[in-house]
């Protein structure tokens, strides 16, 4: 009771005006602080309507009741209620009576709508599993590694779909028309190599853009290769992208390579830089390019404090869990420079995104 008594009376002299500005400053911060806790609880209902496919559903049925979305995909009526109940309080979905509706922003959650914000969804619980990981590791010392990505068996089916959302579009739209090397591969066709591929959605969209092009997309992980290829099959694109599994740190190919990229993949590998940037340069034909596309982690560490790097921040301590590290791009560049070959360095998102191209010096 004494808490509350406190925290009342506060409250009482702050209305009277009788606080001093550091008093007020602070009753401002915790105002702010709550505020953003909502956000987060808002991110976690979102995630569960994602994962269960409860936005698709109601999107379907249109105007359903509890029971008719639990019913529709078998799930249990109690938890779909308290769910609809928290998802209209966060303006996810609207009701009339017993039954829901979405909202606008409701809809934009549905994994399939074009400009969907499941991403957010699901990197909101990403980072707080990752942060209750790290807290419990920072007692050790221990580094997991990448299995602690699928420590949670709702997330790791959304990985793949959480990166092609967040960048697809801004390769596109941003990345694609403003650097060289696409209009040459585009112009020259090919053979493009993605390097720690995903889902493979960095080759479908190059493939859609580049007729002449042929596309072989390597991963470690055997539910990526098996994902990429549906996905290549399902969009018609199976006759020019194949996809194996393998390790970057010991991909050979036959022949002269065009193009090799590796998206968000390189710090993956970056223990093994020499050998990783070997192979790429061995790879690669004459007049032929590395793209590297990684997290731009800032020279100076005040920048983090900007807004579009602070994720940076938040990723790099789950990439310390991973075993990985976020690398300047100034990094990529001297490791290019090293296996004899000049580096470019490109940043998109105020900085927060380096694509660093490498051609034979
Ligand atoms: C952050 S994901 C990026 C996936 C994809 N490039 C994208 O942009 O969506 C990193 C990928 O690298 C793969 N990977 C990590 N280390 C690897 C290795 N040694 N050999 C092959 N793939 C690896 C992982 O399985 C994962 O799919």
């Amino acid at each position: 009771m004494a808490w509350y008594n406190g925290v009342h009376r506060r409250q009482e002299r702050l209305k009277e005006g009788a606080l001093s500005v550091t008093e007020s400053t602070i009753e401002e911060t915790k105002k702010q602080m709550r505020m953003q806790a909502q956000g987060a609880m808002a991110l976690n209902v979102a995630f569960i309507g994602v994962v269960n496919g409860l936005f698709e559903t109601v999107c379907r049925l249109g105007s359903p009741m509890a029971d008719e979305i639990a019913q529709n995909l078998t799930l249990d009526r109690g938890y779909v209620m308290r769910w609809a109940d928290a998802a209209f309080a966060f303006g996810f979905l609207d009701r009339e009576g017993e039954r829901f509706r979405l909202t606008e922003k409701g809809d934009l959650m549905r994994p399939s709508h074009p400009q969907t914000l499941m991403p957010v969804a699901v990197g909101s619980v990403l980072s707080t599993h990752m942060a209750d990981r790290a807290a419990e590791l920072m007692h050790t010392g221990e580094r997991p590694g990448e299995k602690v990505l699928g420590e949670r068996k709702n997330i790791l089916p959304w990985f793949g779909a959480m990166l092609e959302a967040n960048f697809s579009g801004l390769f596109e739209r941003e990345i694609c028309p403003s650097l060289s090397v696409f209009k040459e591969i585009d112009r020259k066709g090919g053979t493009v190599v993605d390097l720690g591929c995903g889902n493979g959605w960095y080759l479908r969209s190059l493939a859609r853009r580049c007729s002449g092009i042929r596309g072989i997309g390597l991963d470690g992980f055997e539910e990526n290769i098996r994902r990429a290829t549906q996905l290549a099959r399902e969009q018609g694109l199976s006759d020019r992208l194949e996809f194996r599994v393998g390790d970057i740190k010991t991909f050979a190919h036959g022949g002269p390579v065009d193009m090799i990229a590796m998206n968000r993949a390189l710090h993956h590998v970056w223990d093994e830089k020499e050998t990783v940037f070997r192979i790429l340069r061995d790879h690669l034909a004459k007049n032929g390019a590395v793209v590297i596309w990684e997290p731009a982690w800032p020279e100076n560490p005040v920048d983090l404090r900007e807004p579009r790097k602070r994720p940076l921040a938040v990723q790099n301590l789950g990439e310390h869990v991973q075993g990985n590290h976020l690398l300047r791009p100034e990094e990529i560049a001297e490791a290019f420079r090293e296996a004899g070959m000049t580096p470019e360095i490109h940043l998109f998102s105020e900085g927060a995104e380096a694509v660093v191209v490498g051609r034979i010096a």
